[in-house]
């Protein structure tokens, strides 16, 4: 399919679903012969200007691995994770200017005419960001893999065995701090510059904990398996309490928050981290509904981010994260809220846009991160998928459905970019790629579970976690 004639707009006819999956087809790189994931974007206008879009990101295939597992195509997704654990950084983690022992790259280029790969580990990235959701996003797709194909053996494997016994040393390895949540570096995950995102990020805490579920099931029952299974159990209840009571945000929370006495101190303190009531913004008084509540962004001493974050919501009802009645609170915030996170083109990364003053002083002024642009309140059409995971689990069909419907046909005509613009999400994004293999794996994988009408069996955790109180 000629791309640079759709780029020209001269063949209107190929934009449909159909094609949306032959470009995604087109996206896929090999690696020896054999299928190993999708670059980021086939975009023909961008050219030298590539940057590292022509790079297979490990975020952004998820998505497309997903929709290749529902199709049947497990090839590529067993060969993209075993390229990613032989790219998984090794050594000694004592030294610095080298990427932590157990860190999965951010993203691998494939050279030498598809003979070896480059590995990203954000060394030579813009802001020079660690891919901290990278290790995380693996072993869950690691996981996924494994019940989708029933091949209990790979992620047996000795090699495979080590891999992920070094993201847990990774994560859980003595910090500076004692709180189940990963304490992370700014723009570590799909908001990747700055942006206001360091310290406890949710999306990241949300990913630790579909990680630490996927170590659960995958660490073997000999050898080293048991005393990190131990570990990793004994972090879930804990991690599960932690985000369930102090990042969780409704109407009762919120009140008491809004009448809570500050500077106390010692274990029995109401207000453990000294949230001071006259932070709650305006805009969130009026914003929540009723029945609705969310996890907020982040948490850190009299610091709470109040911004809805969209994919780390949505990946809390899909990880268990969310008891059964937060779930439908969030479901219910969304339906509540559609005109603000959907508008033209679903979904809001995150909302609302930081303006003004706040803006210069959280994200240093970054012309890329305008208010309603980009990562700061810009509407990223790859997010469909986990909007589908959590609708159609939580019987929300209807929801996903328009919100599909109103997507398609103006990402069809705008050839799937990577995010779009504006309060409303009408504009195409100032700097976005075309033809971006997750804007087109998203609305795929969204279509494919709304046409099954199941959540993806594999890819949701339906067990019940026990949270374990811890005192803080
Ligand atoms: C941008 C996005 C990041 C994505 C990458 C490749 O850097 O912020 O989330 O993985 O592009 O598409």
């Amino acid at each position: 399919m000629d791309l640079q004639g759709q780029s020209s707009g001269d063949d209107p006819g190929a934009h449909e679903l159909t094609n949306a999956r032959r470009f995604l087809d087109q996206a896929e790189v090999a690696f020896r012969g054999e299928p190993v994931g999708t670059v980021a974007s086939l975009d023909p206008g961008a050219g030298a200007d590539a940057l590292n879009y022509d790079q297979v990101f490990v975020r952004d295939f998820v998505p497309v691995a997903l929709l290749r597992l529902a199709e049947g195509r497990a090839g590529v997704v067993r060969h993209f994770l075993e390229a990613a654990r032989e790219l998984q950084a090794q050594g000694d983690s004592l030294y610095c200017y080298r990427p932590g022992a157990g860190l999965i790259p951010a993203s691998f280029k494939v050279a030498e005419n598809g003979q070896s790969l480059v590995p990203g580990y954000g060394g030579h990235a813009i802001g020079r960001v660690a891919p901290v959701d990278s290790s995380l996003w693996w072993l869950y797709l690691l996981r996924v893999y494994t019940r989708a194909t029933g091949d209990w053996d790979l992620a047996q494997r000795d090699d495979f065995q080590v891999a992920i016994r070094r993201v847990l040393d990774l994560c859980l390895t003595g910090r500076f701090d004692m709180y189940p949540t990963l304490l992370v570096p700014d723009g570590s995950f799909m908001v990747d510059r700055r942006m206001g995102v360091y310290g406890y990020p949710l999306e990241v805490q949300v990913l630790f904990l579909m990680a630490l579920r996927s170590a659960d099931e995958l660490l073997a029952a000999t050898g080293e398996g048991p005393v990190y299974r131990e570990a990793v159990q004994d972090r879930i209840g804990k991690l599960v309490y932690f985000l369930r009571t102090f990042y969780w945000l409704d109407l009762p929370t919120l009140n008491r928050m809004y009448r809570a006495g500050t500077e106390e101190y010692g274990l029995d303190a109401m207000n453990a981290f000294n949230i001071v009531p006259g932070s709650i913004p305006g805009w969130l008084l009026e914003w929540l509904p009723e029945n609705g509540g969310y996890f907020a962004g982040n948490l850190g001493p009299s610091r709470l981010d109040f911004r809805f974050f969209s994919q780390g919501n949505l990946l809390a009802v899909l990880s268990g994260l969310a008891d059964p009645h937060q779930a439908q609170a969030i479901l219910e915030l969304v339906s509540a809220r559609a005109q603000d996170l959907f508008g033209a083109m679903p979904i809001k990364i995150c909302f609302p846009a930081m303006e003004d003053q706040e803006w210069r002083t959280m994200t240093g002024g970054d012309p890329k991160n305008t208010p309603w642009s980009y990562h700061n309140g810009g509407s990223w059409p790859v997010l469909l998928w986990a909007l589908a995971a959590a609708g159609v689990q939580l019987g929300r069909s209807g929801l996903v459905q328009s919100a599909l419907d109103a997507a398609l046909p103006r990402l069809q005509e705008t050839r799937w970019p990577e995010y779009f613009d504006g309060r409303d999400g009408r504009l195409v994004g100032k700097e976005a790629r075309l033809f971006q293999s997750w804007s087109m794996a998203g609305p795929l994988l969204a279509e494919c579970l709304l046409s099954t009408g199941e959540p993806l069996g594999s890819a949701v955790f339906t067990e019940e976690i026990l949270p374990e109180a811890c005192p803080v």
